[in-house]
């Protein structure tokens, strides 16, 4: 799934999301432009709570992209949220997301956003022994906040090593191999002002292969088992993470929401009865294969350089500061031209950004029919990490973002305004 569920080429010949014919968008919004398209946000979001069933919790991963429509849409479908900050935390509440579904990760958790997570109500999961002594501090005497510990089961997938986060080498979660995932349980239990309710786990993103998840589940339910033995514990919730990929190119053929929650329940439920344990609740906190796939960026082509034999630079007007993943993670992008998506290629072109760093390139030596000033170039699975980790680099506002549906285009974020660079500065 490249492209949004309503994509169509409309009679003009031109890209349409969510009835919205993209090039009129370009034109009325301005561009760079990021587009969602609310059925498929819509159609992931409920695939996952139809697979889940009743005995299970989709959080969605507010770092992917949250903005209060989008995480309306969120909520609406029955979702809860995953944050990582105060910041997230009070956009989520100032969305009116129901608090009693969130639950507040991260590492490295300050006092203030303890604070915040617990006088929200929401369901902290600890990553660190630091937050243990922070909690008493949070954690009025006579109460017990509802808590979850972040273990590292030691598994690497089959994703790029700056996204991979289960190994024993990472600045997350308690490692079960090193025995610190077990202490911590230790801890948690015999903590005045916590009640554990459950154990996490998170092992990296865009990963297509699910073995690694099975792998995962394995080590867990093996911690698990050990803790029922020597300490009767046993977990009324086993998070799973999220992680799923998505597609980012035509060559890209990820699993589905389905698929991924069949395998990681099946493997759960196998290797409790294997085990003698009871089913705990299962949690998954998708937010790439949510986001991703509904959100397309548009740009506009400005400038062409022509080196002879060697390249055309094709020089759109975002880059970048709105979509930083293909310097991040050597990330790859497909991209097509918004008023003809189906015309014949004319050669290989890179598209470059107009940011002042020789590496804002978005992609390199891709396909494209001929192009001129002033076209409009969309690109596809555009909807997840890419605004999320915008910046101001260069002086230049961030996009406005626009939710589709039915051929009605709601702004979910106004264009940036050069007062809004200056609005922290003390002059
Ligand atoms: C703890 C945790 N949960 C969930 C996610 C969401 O991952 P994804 O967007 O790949 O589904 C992340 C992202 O890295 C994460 O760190």
């Amino acid at each position: 799934m490249l492209f949004p569920v309503t994509y169509r080429v409309n009679a003009a010949g031109h890209m349409e999301v969510g009835g919205c014919d993209l090039v009129e968008l370009a034109r009325r919004h301005g561009t760079p432009l990021y587009v969602y398209d609310e059925a498929t946000v819509r159609r992931r979001a409920s695939e996952y709570v139809a697979a889940m069933g009743s005995n299970g919790h989709v959080l969605y991963s507010a770092k992917a992209f949250a903005s209060p429509q989008f995480l309306r849409v969120i909520a609406e479908e029955g979702l809860g949220l995953d944050v990582v900050s105060a910041g997230e935390l009070d956009l989520a509440m100032r969305s009116g997301f129901p608090r009693e579904r969130i639950h507040f990760l991260g590492n490295n958790k300050s006092v203030e956003d303890l604070r915040a997570a617990h006088a929200a109500g929401a369901t902290i999961v600890i990553d660190g022994d630091h937050e243990f002594d922070l909690l008493r501090e949070v954690v009025p005497d006579g109460e017990r906040a509802p808590v979850m510990l972040r273990i590292s089961p030691g598994v690497k997938p089959d994703t790029h090593d700056h996204i991979s986060t289960g190994q024993l080498d990472s600045k997350f979660g308690f490692s079960i191999e090193s025995g610190a995932a077990r202490a911590a349980v230790e801890k948690a239990l015999a903590h005045p002002r916590l009640e554990l309710i459950g154990l996490h786990s998170h092992i990296g993103s865009q990963i297509f292969a699910l073995g690694a998840y099975e792998q995962a589940m394995e080590i867990m339910l093996d911690l698990l088992a050990g803790l029922k033995r020597d300490l009767e514990y046993e977990p009324r919730k086993l998070g799973a993470g999220g992680g799923l990929g998505i597609a980012y190119t035509q060559n890209d053929d990820p699993p589905t929401p389905r698929e991924f929650v069949d395998t990681v329940r099946r493997a759960m439920v196998a290797g409790c009865q294997a085990r003698d344990l009871k089913v705990p609740e299962l949690v998954v906190e998708p937010g790439r294969s949510i986001a991703g796939p509904a959100g397309v960026a548009l740009y506009t082509v400005g400038s062409i350089k022509d080196i002879p034999g060697i390249r055309r630079y094709v020089a759109v007007d975002g880059g970048m500061g709105d979509n930083i993943r293909p310097k991040l993670y050597g990330a790859r992008y497909e991209a097509l031209l918004a008023s003809g998506p189906e015309r014949a290629h004319d050669g290989k072109v890179t598209i470059a950004g107009k940011y002042c760093e020789s590496t804002d390139i978005l992609i390199t030596d891709i396909e494209m029919p001929a192009m001129s000033a002033g076209d409009v170039i969309a690109v596809p699975a555009a909807g997840a990490y890419c605004l999320a980790m915008a910046s101001n680099y260069n002086g230049m506002p961030r996009p406005e973002v626009l939710m589709l549906r039915d051929g009605e285009a709601r702004v979910m974020r106004r264009r940036e305004t050069l007062e809004d660079l200056v609005a922290a500065e003390v002059f």
